[in-house]
């Protein structure tokens, strides 16, 4: 990983064992559930989740995969991925790994869907890990960027907490959408709510 991801997985490390304790409250959970539900995830898909974290909804993403789909879920929190790594024991579908979406090689049309959910603003290098989405998805595989809290609330919360997450803003709709579609694919869906957010691209 390069020095930006290093400093930002220092981040999330410390962060790591309040994420893993906590969960997401059940006013958001319903929120979550609303936005995964969205994302028309059908057994049998193989599907990619950058930005896991300590793997709060990864079960939610893989019991609809069920076991004849398959999840890779990845983090460049070393803790993250530990905590990550103990939920998962239990579900044979999902494959916990370091890194950074943007240092993947390899998976070349290996995915039906890239899941980023409250993920997307964090990475160092969004381009290119728009083209890595776009190459590691098979023809009319979804990209889904997806936030359990609005835009606003979401820039917030990164501003406030300051280092190096302070400039992880989610740009405004058309600032998203013009980067996703110009890496190929095309947007189905965005929805800039008051309480959520929403993507999804299909890979043309
Ligand atoms: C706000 S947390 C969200 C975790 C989880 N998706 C959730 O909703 O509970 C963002 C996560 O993205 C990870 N992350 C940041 N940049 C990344 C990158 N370039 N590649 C993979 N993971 C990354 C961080 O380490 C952190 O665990």
């Amino acid at each position: 990983m390069n020095s930006k991801h290093r400093k930002k997985s220092l981040f999330f490390d410390r962060l790591a064992e309040e994420r893993a304790g906590h969960g997401y409250d059940a006013d958001e959970i319903h929120r979550v559930i609303e936005l995964i539900e969205r994302s028309g995830i059908q057994p049998g898909w193989r599907i990619l989740e950058p930005g896991c974290g300590p793997g709060l909804i990864t079960p939610l993403i893989a019991e609809r995969a069920g076991f004849d789909g398959r999840v890779l879920a990845l983090d460049i929190s070393p803790v993250m991925v530990q905590h990550c790594k103990k939920r998962m024991e239990e579900l044979p579908q999902v494959q916990v790994e370091h890194g950074a979406i943007e240092e993947m090689e390899g998976h070349r049309g290996e995915f039906d869907l890239v899941f980023c959910f409250n993920s997307f603003p964090h990475f160092c290098d969004r381009d290119l890990a728009l083209q890595v989405a776009v190459e590691c998805l098979r023809p009319g595989g979804k990209l889904v960027i997806a936030h359990s809290n609005s835009r606003q609330r979401v820039n917030e919360i990164h501003m406030r907490a300051g280092g190096p997450v302070e400039r992880d803003l989610l740009p405004e709709p058309q600032a998203l959408q013009r980067p996703v579609e110009s890496h190929g694919f095309k947007v189905l869906e965005l929805h800039d709510g008051h309480d959520s957010f929403f993507l999804s691209a299909e890979k043309r």
